[in-house]
């Protein structure tokens, strides 16, 4: 199993919970147990809509007099949550040699490595399934047989442990995602989502309050980032892929489309700047052989000016969403926010005018659980309980109009 674990010392638990004194010397928790003046809550957070299984442990921040020293190595800042553990268990291997994800691999793999992944996420957090207050899940949007993989965890757990459940929608915790270890709250503040399978513009008013400004009309940002990657011949997932190719080439060698819709539209396209790589690699009618004779400059000048392309787009449509709304922040979340080429074109431009800007930590930007256990905590606060009938569902509720319980599409 491949998996990116993040680890991080736990240095105190709440007072209550003893663990076995041999744990304890395991995980090295420290004898004194801190003073709460309330109590803390405990969410088990479980992630299983597309290629990653993840299960992540987060707790409320607990009370002032608890505050870290600067020395301690956690995520506090004033997002009032910390990870205590985010545990995930990439798939890419499984679908490299497809050249994407496929859903009934994604699903056979969930169910195989869901189980430890929790057991795993416990064991980093040194919690107990006593401990647990809340079990959150991603359940929507995504690919149905692997989101009901996590869905039909998370409500065994819920009863079998008698704890409440809370169901997570996957693009709002990639929103609410930049809050995590903030040193100060970003909100309210323009979102941008961008993922594999969305490329989104928010009003984000507070964690659970959150509007849709725009969407892309066809592909997603990933997506066109996965698809160019294949078009150029490199490896999936396509994306790390590009950004590390395109370090090397000239973002200027080739003048790519920016598609901007309408000159006020806050909608996305990147269809067309997919297809005009594919024609400028392969020639106009022609799918393959274009490649042969490239020289790998060649091949890094294109992915820089693709890559320089959707970054211009991304960048020009959040600042015309700033300009709209009149807010002065701007987040960035979803995989592609792992780019630094995009993390950097959007800060530069916030700092030019003056805007707040917060990108999510790179460990919460490709699928992760341990925003879905962030914002789960955040919607478990403000009264939000799933029942036992929970359901998954592939589209996003923000960005539908219909009730929150439509058809499963
Ligand atoms: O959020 P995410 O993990 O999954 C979805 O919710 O879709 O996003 C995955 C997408 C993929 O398309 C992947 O190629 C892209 O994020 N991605 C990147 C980078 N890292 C991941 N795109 C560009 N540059 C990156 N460094
Ligand atoms: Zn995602």
């Amino acid at each position: 199993m491949t998996s990116r674990v993040e680890r991080r010392p736990l240095q105190e638990r709440p007072r209550g919970l003893k663990p076995a004194a041999q744990d304890a010397k395991k995980r090295q928790v420290p004898e004194t147990i801190p003073n709460h003046d309330e109590p803390m809550t405990t969410v088990l957070g479980i992630e299983t809509s597309c290629d990653e299984t993840s299960a992540a442990i987060v707790t409320s921040t607990p009370a002032e007099s608890e505050a870290p020293t600067e020395s301690d190595d956690l995520r506090w800042g004033n997002c009032p949550c910390r990870v205590l553990s985010n545990v995930v268990a990439s798939q890419v291997d499984l679908h490299a040699k497809y050249g994407g994800v496929v859903p009934e691999i994604a699903s056979r793999a969930h169910i195989e490595r869901l189980d430890s992944v929790i057991e795993e996420a416990m064991a980093v957090a040194n919690r107990r399934p006593e401990d647990i207050d809340v079990i959150a899940v991603t359940n929507r949007p995504g690919l149905v047989g692997a989101l009901l993989i996590g869905v039909t965890a998370a409500k065994s757990l819920s009863w079998a442990w008698s704890k409440p459940l809370v169901g997570v929608d996957h693009i709002r915790a990639h929103a609410y995602s930049p809050a995590i270890g903030a040193a100060k709250s970003p909100w309210p503040a323009v979102g941008l989502v961008v993922s594999g399978g969305h490329t989104s513009l928010f009003r984000i008013d507070d964690a659970t309050s959150i509007e849709l400004l725009g969407a892309t009309t066809d592909d997603a940002a990933g997506e066109a980032f996965d698809k160019v990657a294949t078009i150029l011949g490199l490896p999936y997932p396509g994306g790390p892929q590009i950004e590390k190719i395109a370090s090397k080439g000239d973002p200027k060698a080739v003048d790519f489309p920016r598609t901007m819709l309408s000159p006020d539209s806050l909608d996305f396209s990147f269809s067309g700047i997919k297809t005009a790589v594919l024609y400028h690699v392969h020639g106009n009618g022609r799918t393959s052989g274009g490649l042969e004779g490239r020289s790998r400059q060649n091949i890094a000048d294109i992915a820089a000016s693709f890559q320089r392309a959707v970054v211009d787009v991304l960048v020009r449509k959040t600042m015309l969403a700033v300009a709209k709304t009149g807010l002065n922040s701007v987040v960035l979340g979803g995989g592609v926010a792992a780019n630094n080429v995009l993390r950097s074109a959007l800060e530069t431009c916030c700092i030019e005018r003056k805007l707040a800007f917060r990108a999510a930590d790179r460990a919460y930007c490709t699928d992760n659980a341990g925003m879905i256990a962030a914002l789960g905590l955040r919607q478990y606060e403000r009264g939000d309980r799933a029942a036992l009938d929970l359901d998954a569902y592939a589209n996003a509720s923000v960005e539908s109009t219909a009730p929150a319980e439509e058809d499963r599409s």
